[in-house]
């Protein structure tokens, strides 16, 4: 084989985020918005990259200086997932040969799906595929986690097992488990802020306001790993009036770590107004997504309210499959 073709999908978090940094679990979904990389063996020892949506037009240099001086943001994930496999692996790649990696996105970096994670993962499954399939999905998990801390030093790595797993999973910090839900139904209603949000930023700024108070800031967490149970039990259940009430107490928790902010607050306030059964933001706060789940017969409603409070409602399907 010569070359390849991988897609993975975004991400959206549904319960327990920040959390999941420090040891609790979280549930996340997979979003049918997928991150492509073509990516084929070369004759010469070069590391080639063709990212367009991230500005990064045919950038090369020699193999042995992959992850070498200051990179552009939109080739980190790619080049230093793929220096970690070629450290992993040192004889996978033959002698004079080279890759090659062209990236495609349905989806803008800054909703905050996991673009970057997502990219992570196919650059390694990429690699696994051309060079060493024997690497299981948890071996593409681990490489793919080593490279996101290795670039931002803080995560949980929940987005890289939603991109790998894909569908909807109870995951616990660094991958200890990763377990699929069965997900009846998820009429989720997407609404983007329109605001780009920095996760290593916010997760810090939350580290350093609560500085002196961490007995405050482990019962967040603990009241926070009491509705991740519960809402997996919810979702067995199928009981979306209880997902939707317990996506508020999540919300009221987050508010609490002082990661929500007015536009989050007032599309969620709109959506629930508009009848959603709960509403809560996803992901690090300060920006992104929020996320309202309600009735068939009050989707337009909610989606009016997300709108009409300046949000933009984003229609992706979710519950999405995992790498292929
Ligand atoms: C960010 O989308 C979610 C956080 O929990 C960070 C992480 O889990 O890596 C804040």
């Amino acid at each position: 084989m010569n070359n390849t073709t991988i897609s993975s999908p975004g991400k959206l978090m549904l319960f327990g985020e920040h959390a999941v940094v420090y040891g609790k679990p979280c549930i996340v979904t997979a979003v049918d918005q997928r991150l492509t990389i073509h990516a084929s063996i070369l004759d010469e020892p070069i590391f080639k990259l063709h990212a367009p949506d991230v500005e990064i037009n045919n950038s090369s240099k020699l193999l042995t200086h992959i992850g070498e001086g200051d990179l552009p943001n939109g080739a980190k994930f790619v080049e230093i997932a793929a220096k970690n496999f070629i450290e992993k692996y040192p004889h996978a790649i033959p002698e004079k040969k080279g890759i090659s990696f062209e990236t495609e996105t349905q989806f803008k970096s800054t909703f905050g799906f996991g673009s970057s994670s997502a990219s992570a993962v196919c650059t390694i499954k990429a690699l696994s595929e051309l060079f060493n399939p024997e690497m299981t999905e948890k071996d593409i998990f681990d490489l793919a986690y080593k490279t996101v801390l290795d670039i931002q030093g803080v995560g949980s790595g929940f987005d890289l097992a939603a991109a790998i797993y894909g569908r909807t999973l109870y995951f616990l910090t660094g991958g200890k488990k990763i377990e699929s839900l069965i997900i009846k139904k998820l009429p989720l209603i997407i609404g983007y802020t329109g605001i780009k949000a920095d996760t290593a930023t916010i997760v810090k700024e939350v580290k350093v306001r609560f500085e002196n108070k961490q007995t405050e800031l482990n019962q967040i967490y603990d009241s926070i790993e009491k509705i991740v149970e519960q809402g997996k039990q919810a979702f067995q259940d199928n009981d979306l009036k209880k997902l939707g009430e317990l996506m508020n107490q999540n919300q009221t928790l987050l508010e609490q770590l002082g990661v929500s902010t007015n536009k989050l607050s007032s599309m969620i306030n709109a959506s629930r107004n508009a009848g959603a059964y709960g509403a809560k933001l996803s992901g690090a706060g300060g920006g992104d997504c929020m996320i309202a789940l309600a009735p068939e017969n009050k989707r337009s409603q909610v989606e009016k309210a997300i709108e009409n409070a300046g949000g933009k409602v984003l229609k992706v399907e979710v519950n999405a499959k995992g790498v292929n």
